[in-house]
């Protein structure tokens, strides 16, 4: 610990953290580097990937473009408190079913941001879902397994429900219903 350093507290993965980090250090740093959450994964570092996506307080995020000291007081969800090998999600396994991954590499921030955008919105339209899913590249292609995924998800939750928002909307906070 520096003369710099920040304590900060926050909930990562339902479960109380607290602990000192740099300013500079990013989340990604953070929750790879330090907790071992490696399943956020590092890629393009520039907020352009989407592979290192996690949720703060339910709204995705790019771990690469947040500071550590920013998530002081916020609850962080990260792929490894989604599901277990033994309690896949709905969402995880219509991943399986539908082939929604290929080398996997991209798998983690897709779930998470799928998982935002269920949540925010459970039976999106494919243009909804296209929109949406749009922050996250995938260089094997998945693309078409992804989407019918997402589908099989929303169909398996039920009747629809949540207002539908759009990518950028959520990453601010703001819903498309809310005035400008
Ligand atoms: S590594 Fe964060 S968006 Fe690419
Ligand atoms: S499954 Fe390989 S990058 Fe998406």
């Amino acid at each position: 610990m520096t003369t710099n350093d920040v304590t900060i507290q926050c909930t990562i993965n339902g479960e109380a953290w607290h602990g000192a980090v740099a300013p500079t250090d990013l989340l990604l740093d953070l929750l790879r580097d330090r907790l071992h959450l490696t399943g956020t994964k590092r890629g393009c570092e520039r907020m352009a990937c989407g592979a290192c996506t996690v949720l703060v307080d339910d709204m995705p995020m790019s771990a690469c473009g947040m500071l550590a000291v920013d998530a002081d007081c916020r609850n962080v969800a990260t792929i490894e408190g989604l599901g277990g090998s033994q309690s896949l999600t709905c969402l995880q396994e219509a991943f399986v079913t539908n082939v929604g991954a290929q080398c996997g590499y991209c798998t983690p921030g897709q779930l998470m941001n799928a998982t935002a955008l269920l949540h925010a919105c459970h039976q999106p339209t494919r243009q909804q879902i296209t929109e949406w899913m749009r922050a996250n590249l995938c260089r094997c292609g998945s693309y078409a397994g992804i989407i019918e995924a997402i589908e099989s998800a929303s169909r398996a939750a039920g009747p629809a429900s949540g207002t539908p928002v759009s990518q950028t909307a959520a990453r601010a906070g703001v819903r498309d219903d809310e005035p400008s």
